[in-house]
């Protein structure tokens, strides 16, 4: 295992990291993927570690793979999801924590849907914070997991071309997607309606493409996000099956494609709106390994804090 920290205590977003720290959790990462395809699939290193999960909205990759990676470093693990706790009654989120905190708990994993709300935390209490995805923001371990699977698939990430595909304006994957792959030397576009693109967010220095032929003929690898419905509060597309038309990926596209591409998705598929089976299930397909490289990553970032107490 490397000697090296992290830069920082918490984990809030790709923004508040460097490059050194991505190549750290990469490395570190490394290191975890031969431990969990191992018979025994566990080390002592978190033994004296309490990790609380705080799920204030839904999930079903990220917290799995946060829990496992918890118990793989031989964390103890405590789990709360805020449909079945008190929050329900009106307790606030500081003291909701608070309670937890008083627990002995050294460790926050926490997904919100309020833009912030982990950063908020972080200055409220000692434990290390790591930011699980809050609202429309980052989702700074989902950023981490795709740029690490583009490294294991392509060997690095440095001068490729990735486009970022749907709806980015409610996407927090989008965004952490774009500073790590950024970070890490990838030129990156993105690309659907023009109702689901940011406006402004050329400043961030993306790329906009409009034609979806187009940006997959650039591309060597097409980053495929979810149409986040629950969280648009006016219609942004005429329809799911315009969508599909106009930006679903399907096999007859990528074969009128003159090369492979990478397709990943970070879950959940819309299967038949942005993604249809005959891509999702191919062999252009990474959203597999993603999962699976995403317990090595988490694993790694848990046990880079752990050594960070300040
Ligand atoms: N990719 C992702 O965050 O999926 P979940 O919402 O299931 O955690």
């Amino acid at each position: 295992m490397p000697e090296s920290s992290l830069s920082t205590k918490h984990l809030l977003g790709i923004k508040y990291i460097t490059k050194e720290d991505i190549d750290l959790i990469f490395d570190t990462a490394d290191s975890f993927i031969d431990v969990i395809n191992r018979p025994i699939k566990k080390v002592p290193s978190l033994r004296d570690v309490t990790i609380a999960n705080l799920f204030f909205e839904n999930s079903t990759r990220t917290k799995m793979s946060f829990e496992l990676a918890e118990k793989r470093l031989s964390a103890d693990v405590v789990n709360f999801s805020a449909s079945s706790s008190s929050v329900k009654k009106g307790e606030t989120l500081l003291d909701t924590v608070n309670n937890i905190l008083a627990m002995k708990v050294d460790m926050v994993v926490m997904r919100h849907p309020v833009p912030g709300a982990p950063m908020f935390l972080s200055k409220k209490i000692n434990a290390n914070v790591i930011n699980a995805g809050d609202g429309t923001h980052e989702h700074p371990t989902q950023g981490l997991l795709d740029s690490y699977s583009i490294r294991r698939k392509l060997g690095e990430v440095a001068g490729k071309k990735v486009v970022i595909i749907g709806d980015v304006k409610h996407s927090r994957v989008a965004l952490s997607n774009i500073f790590c792959l950024q970070k890490l030397g990838a030129e990156v576009k993105v690309c659907g309606p023009a109702t689901l693109i940011p406006k402004h967010i050329e400043s961030l220095g993306v790329g906009v493409e409009y034609d979806i032929d187009k940006a997959l003929r650039w591309c060597d690898v097409a980053n495929v996000l979810r149409i986040q419905l629950e969280r648009q509060d006016i219609k942004y597309i005429p329809s799911l099956r315009e969508y599909n038309l106009y930006y679903g990926i399907d096999k007859k596209r990528l074969d009128r494609l003159d090369r492979e591409i990478t397709i990943m998705h970070p879950g959940p598929i819309n299967r038949g709106v942005e993604l249809n089976s005959d891509v999702a299930d191919s062999e252009h397909s990474i959203i597999l390994q993603q999962v699976e490289n995403g317990v090595a990553v988490r694993m790694a970032v848990l046990y880079l804090l752990a050594g960070r107490k300040n």
